[in-house]
């Protein structure tokens, strides 16, 4: 059913209907559209709007077809414009003229608004606590990796040790981060923009407080205009999922290095690795490869929403309509990616030994070499030549500082004894380091149990 279409004289077009329909990717919020629906007449009813029969033979009407819907028995039929056109045609179908007042002191403008915004906000509480699934894993895998010493690079280049634990516990971070910008979102986006009308608001004497306080809203939303034509949450919301997606893809690309034969940190399970149609020996990263991949679909949306905003007059235009698609995809997009994220590294094995003989490889205990002539007078610009020079000597000799003979150190500088070898050991660099952040074991056990903290609560 149309719901329009008495000034017309000639029927539109039919590329004009199927450009112009939305219900292929709106009907992805039937329910939100019938919970508004019965939020909306409840309200009118209390107002004397409509009658209590009228209102209950509507409320009825409705969740008959929410719940046929949901259990197959109702198909939504994709040759109405959207959504919103087939639930009310259903429903005058269903139960004549009474069903003819639902739309009564509404447009279809605040009802698309409200829809979207009830959607979201289900999506954000998912998001969220897949968010909190990933970072439950690596809460799990920093305690058991808090002495796994391994290479912390800058520039790509070996500089100093650190653990597998604090490595993770940086992405634990991120994550933390974002779960905190998804809840800021969604209180900033949780006011009702129902009763704006198509922009100017309503003659009827609707109570919007009423009708938000249905829905669970913080309030109604305070002009009418901005409450047709505001896709901000939208915006904020596609740019906290790209940055989720950055932090993913940015982890992946790790995997992808660690899991390498090169580095060999760590090895993907069978069951989250895929093979070659060519190669036989080939274990492919394809799942770490494509949630880095799928980033960019994510940062695609957040720019073409941006665009799309950009030109649009107050209030309702037509434009809008494409908030849609590409935010459904960005939501499909990062769960999908969060849930394989999560299985990926929770069946990941880490391999230890590996990771400590890449760190002490690699001079990361070169600061520490320096630090130990410091602690004995030494002024630490000097003593950075000093560690310098014996470093071009192990280089020369390919080996590490660790394996230097004494005499060597003492050649360069007579302040070196024999406790200079427990001074540079990973578990002596990585253990002095504890100030709160760092990776000893004092200090991560401490960020560690706060983590613990905060996953019991939030
Ligand atoms: N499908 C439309 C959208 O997503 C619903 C609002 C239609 N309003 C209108 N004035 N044509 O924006």
């Amino acid at each position: 059913m149309k719901l329009w279409g008495g000034r017309f004289t000639k029927e539109t077009d039919e590329l004009v209907n199927r450009f112009n329909a939305s219900i292929t990717f709106d009907k992805r919020f039937f329910k939100q559209d019938i919970l508004g629906s019965i939020a909306h007449v409840t309200m009118l009813e209390k107002q004397g709007i409509l009658t209590c029969d009228e209102k209950d033979a509507i409320v009825t009407g409705l969740k008959g077809i929410l719940d046929d819907i949901e259990n197959g028995s109702l198909v939504i039929d994709e040759t109405a414009e959207d959504i919103h056109s087939f639930v009310e045609g259903t429903l005058i179908e269903r139960i004549g003229e009474p069903g003819k007042k639902l739309h009564t002191g509404r447009s279809r403008n605040d009802q698309v608004a409200l829809d979207m915004r009830l959607y979201i906000r289900d999506e954000i509480i998912e998001v969220n606590d897949l968010v909190k699934d990933l970072m439950k894993v690596i809460h799990r895998i920093m305690k058991e990796n808090i002495t796994t010493y391994m290479p912390g690079f800058t520039h790509l280049q070996k500089a100093q040790p650190v653990t597998f634990a604090h490595h993770m516990g940086a992405y634990f971070e991120m994550f933390r981060r974002d779960r905190g910008r998804l809840r800021d979102i969604y209180d900033r986006m949780n006011y009702c923009p129902l009763g704006a009308g198509a922009l100017a608001g309503t003659t009827y004497p609707l109570d919007r407080n009423d009708t938000a306080t249905l829905l669970k809203f913080d309030g109604p939303t305070f002009n009418s205009m901005d409450s047709v034509s505001d896709r901000d949450y939208l915006i904020e919301l596609l740019s906290a999922f790209s940055t989720i997606m950055m932090h993913m893809s940015r982890l992946c690309e790790e995997v992808i290095m660690w899991n390498s034969d090169e580095y060999h940190f760590v090895e993907m399970d069978d069951t989250y690795s895929t093979g070659s149609s060519i190669m036989p020996q080939k274990k492919n990263p394809d799942i770490a490869e494509l949630i880095r991949g799928k980033t960019g679909r994510v940062y695609g949306a957040l720019t073409a929403i941006l665009t799309t905003m950009k030109g649009i007059p107050l209030a309702y235009n037509k434009d809008m309509q494409e908030d849609k698609e590409l935010t459904f995809d960005a939501v499909d997009t990062v769960k999908g990616c969060l849930a394989l994220c999560e299985g990926m590294l929770d069946t990941m094995k880490i391999n230890p030994e590996k990771m400590e003989a890449s760190a002490k490889q690699g001079f990361t205990n070169a600061t520490d070499a320096a630090d130990y002539l410091v602690n004995h007078g030494v002024a630490f610009r000097d003593a950075h030549g000093i560690i310098g020079q014996l470093v071009l000597t192990c280089i020369e000799k390919g080996i590490s500082l660790d394996e230097l003979p004494l005499e060597e150190y003492k050649k360069i500088s007579p302040v070196f004894e024999e406790d200079i070898y427990d001074a540079i050991s990973m578990e002596t660099c990585v253990e002095r380091r504890n100030t709160i952040g760092a990776p000893g074991p004092t200090a991560m056990k401490a960020v560690i149990a706060m983590n613990e903290e905060y996953l019991e609560e939030t």
